[in-house]
């Protein structure tokens, strides 16, 4: 649908700097009527996450990452190739981070490339950046040097068409009505960090701290998810995902685990979406999309 790049841009504002922690500054420079472009609002949303996220792990002292927003009456000569004529939007993330080698650029956007340790990236974050850009119509370019920073810019296609009000009204609900998620962890802190990621991506959040308060929780309300960690004391995430699946067989269930490799738990979870630990919000909020959009087209 036409969006507003500047109003998503700056809607995230709050939620980008305090997913990126204290020691980043978070700058925006947002050109004057910027012009709507024809994207998925809520896929924006998490491709500017992870743009961020990116940012933040190259800068792990601290440094700038700049938002900006531009208007590009004509494509630029170096992207003829790549887009069909016409006006676009540039949406440009900038950091002052630890910049890209030749060959870590050469491989960026390749999925599951990722130069983070085991169990910390999956390398889908700039894949599904490229691909919510070519699917929109657009492209996306990254200038990176190293020691030198990191350029990475979204072009998309201008639309003169205007957001359907009910269209807004329907996104307002499904992201302010805020489907209702079950988060169960026995660790304090950890059920603390994912309730309140949650939160911040949109959803409504009931948190548990055991299988059996999550049964409790789940007679009680009507839930759109269940997010469960695998090892808990008493009742495993297994054993509640069994219960909540036999009475609630369409569940949408999304398991986290520390553990690097979720094959130990058997079988049982082959078929199962695994978080790994520790939860990464722009993963997070992918998963749960996915997992809520899946639903809702079966
Ligand atoms: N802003 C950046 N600065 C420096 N290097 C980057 C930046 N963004 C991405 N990279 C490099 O590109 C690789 C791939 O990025 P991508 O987002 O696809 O995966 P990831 O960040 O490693 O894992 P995930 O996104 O799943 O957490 C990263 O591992 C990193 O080496
Ligand atoms: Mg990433």
């Amino acid at each position: 649908m036409p969006v507003e790049p500047n109003q998503v841009v700056a809607s995230m504002a709050d939620l980008l700097a305090r997913s990126i922690g204290a020691a980043v500054t978070v700058e925006l420079d947002l050109a004057d009527d910027v012009w709507r472009a024809m994207v998925d609002p809520t896929q924006l949303e998490v491709v500017l996450l992870n743009l961020a996220i990116n940012a933040r792990d190259a800068m792990p002292s601290g440094g700038v990452v700049r938002i900006a927003t531009r208007n590009l009456a004509a494509v630029p000569d170096a992207l003829t190739a790549e887009l069909n004529p016409g006006a676009y939007v540039s949406i440009e993330v900038a950091d002052t981070g630890a910049g890209m080698t030749p060959a870590v650029l050469a491989r960026a956007f390749e999925p599951f490339f990722t130069t983070k340790g085991q169990g910390k990236g999956t390398g889908l974050g700039l894949a599904q950046v490229y691909g919510f850009a070519r699917q929109s119509g657009g492209t996306v370019r990254i200038v990176s040097a190293e020691n030198e920073g990191t350029v990475i810019t979204l072009y998309l296609p201008r639309t003169t068409e205007v957001a359907d009000p009910v269209a807004i009204e329907r996104l307002a609900q499904a992201t302010g009505s805020r489907q209702r998620i079950l988060v169960v962890d026995d660790d304090n802190d950890v059920r603390g960090v994912a309730a309140q990621m949650i939160e911040e991506i949109g959803y409504q959040v009931v948190a548990a701290a055991s299988g059996s308060e999550a049964l409790t929780e789940f007679g009680r309300a009507s839930f759109d998810l269940v997010l469960t960690d695998v090892v808990m004391p008493g009742m495993s995430g297994v054993d509640l995902a069994r219960r909540i699946r036999a009475v609630a067989p369409a569940m949408p269930l999304l398991f986290a685990s520390g553990y690097a490799d979720v094959a130990t738990f058997g079988d049982e979870l082959a078929a199962e979406t695994v978080l790994k630990k520790p939860y990464r919000i722009g993963e997070v909020a992918a998963r749960i999309g996915d997992a809520l959009s899946a639903e809702s087209t079966q």
